[in-house]
């Protein structure tokens, strides 16, 4: 089945005040109307609403790169997916690599984060993938099938609609070691597999699974026309707006 591709740029901790509205600007308007892919952009928590109103009225949704499980409350430092709604943002990333490895979040922590996004009417990118150790170990399948069980527990079917996968696999991220286009359509076409077992075919054929992990402009298209793979999520390639706008015009 084929399926408009998704484009979202994952900036991370990058950026100023100024030169956030800038790329947001030049992304939203080199964008133009096209409507041939959907395209989003994860700016930093302090300019979300800035950028937010940069692209209004344009076809870039802004989404958040992480959330706190609970709506309000004592969390010192720590943002909610409420307030993210509340921001402007139509969507949130959960479990990226960077914070399940870096900051050390469990599966149940995801998973609770997963929720409670949902629940606040966000849309969840929820991120997976192995360890080069886990790769070489030949536990790929294994990793994947537990991150997406734990982190996807409990979510109704309704629920599920809400909520694409990225396949991120850890040793690809900044590293400029891209995935072989065999690779990543192996891993999304297991990933579909896994979530027809756990919300039905129907559900899996629509899900979408974007690749992440070194895509840039040279080597988005061949990724990009695996049959399982329904977009990309860009690291250090959506920091310029034109780099940027060559992958999604790529998937067009
Ligand atoms: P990269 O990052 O494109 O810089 O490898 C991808 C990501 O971390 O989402």
């Amino acid at each position: 089945m084929s399926r408009k591709k998704l484009i979202i740029g994952n900036w991370k901790m990058h950026t100023h005040p100024k030169s956030s509205v800038e790329l947001a600007k030049a992304v939203a308007d080199g964008w133009g109307n096209s409507e041939s892919a959907m395209v989003g952009i994860c700016p930093p928590f302090p300019w979300l609403a800035s950028v937010v109103e940069a692209v209004q009225g344009s076809k870039v949704e802004v989404g958040a790169q992480n959330c706190y499980p609970a709506h309000e409350g004592a969390y010192t430092g720590e943002v909610s997916a409420i307030m993210i709604k509340e921001a402007g943002c139509k969507f949130v990333l959960v479990g990226h690599s960077e914070r399940r490895h870096g900051l050390h979040e469990t599966d149940l922590f995801l998973n609770r984060k997963i929720t409670s996004a949902l629940k606040a009417g966000l849309a969840v990118v929820f991120c997976v993938g192995e360890l080069l150790s886990e790769r070489e170990a030949q536990q790929t399948e294994h990793v994947l099938e537990y991150q997406l069980a734990a982190g996807l527990a409990g979510l109704t079917e309704d629920e599920f609609k809400h909520v694409c996968i990225a396949y991120e696999p850890v040793w690809a991220i900044g590293t400029g070691k891209v995935a072989t286009p065999q690779q990543a359509q192996e891993a999304h076409a297991f990933i579909r597999k896994r979530i027809a077992k756990l919300f039905g075919e129907n559900l899996a054929a629509h899900v979408y699974i974007l690749y992440g992990g070194s895509v840039k402009a040279d080597n988005a298209k061949e990724i990009l026309n695996q049959p399982d793979v329904d977009g990309a999520l860009v690291g250090g390639a959506s920091l310029k707006a034109d780099g940027f706008l060559a992958i999604a015009r790529a998937a067009e």
